[in-house]
């Protein structure tokens, strides 16, 4: 019997690991993070001083990459790389790199492998298209870049604020405003998000534009626009589509 395939494909910040992690939780299925792969590839890259131009020596990186997942973890030449690989330069890198077909090619076989009994909940870009042609479920997850650039901001803001940034309080009590946290959040949000929004349709751009595997839905995806939706919301609309399925 083959391994049954969920696979959860999108743009930047569409909520894709999120609904893939709580998926594969929900059935207790394996989790495959391919962006993680990308990113590190991308880190192990910058570390080595690779040029973006020396094919060669980019695709024997990718065949040789040290990499190991525990849970959400990620450690590449044995360390810790999990902040590391989620910076938007490493992002940006990646895209980069995985425009490059020998690079796709080097690091297809290692994405396939995580498909594994009692079955794989796999994220990414061409999870569909290309590394699991014969999913039994494909999903293409999407939203508009500015609600992608909402979430990705509060993203930010609260990272920021968890780590003690002040200078945003300091902007409210000086505009003779109470600095509260629901106030340095949005400030630190509306801040970032013009920002944050150029990056993400960038790498939209980049991400859609490439030749070899191109973000797009696969012919046989089902496309949900989560916009309006939380992820509990579109959790349980997948896994009813699942159980129709099986
Ligand atoms: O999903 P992410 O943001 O972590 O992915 C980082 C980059 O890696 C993304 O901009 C494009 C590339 N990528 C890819 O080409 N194919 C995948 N299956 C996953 C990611």
């Amino acid at each position: 019997m083959t391994t049954p395939v969920i696979t959860i494909d999108g743009p930047v910040a569409s909520g894709k690991g999120t609904i893939a992690r709580r998926l594969a939780e929900a059935l207790n299925f394996h989790m495959l993070d391919s962006g993680a792969i990308y990113r590190a590839h991308a880190q192990a890259c910058l570390t080595r001083h690779i040029e973006f131009n020396e094919i060669n020596r980019l695709a024997i990186e990718a065949k040789a990459l040290s990499l190991q997942f525990s849970g959400e973890d990620v450690w590449l030449d044995g360390a810790d790389a999990t902040d590391a690989i989620r910076s938007e330069a490493v992002g940006m890198a990646a895209s980069t790199l995985s425009a490059i077909p020998e690079v796709r090619a080097a690091l297809l076989q290692r994405q396939r492998d995580f498909s594994q009994p009692p079955g794989l909940v796999a994220d990414g870009r061409d999870m569909g298209t290309i590394v699991f042609p014969d999913a039994a479920l494909k999903i293409y997850l999407t939203a508009t870049a500015q609600v992608r650039a909402e979430r990705r901001s509060g993203q930010v803001a609260r990272q920021r604020v968890a780590a003690g940034e002040t200078m945003s309080a300091k902007q409210l009590i000086e505009k003779g405003q109470s600095p509260t946290i629901a106030g340095l959040l949005e400030t630190i949000r509306a801040q970032v998000q013009p920002d944050v929004e150029a990056q993400i349709r960038r790498r939209d751009s980049q991400d859609k534009s490439r030749e070899i595997a191109p973000l797009k839905p696969a012919v046989d995806a089902i496309v949900i626009d989560n916009a309006a939706h939380s992820p509990d919301e579109t959790v349980v609309a997948i896994l009813r589509l699942w159980h129709l399925r099986t």
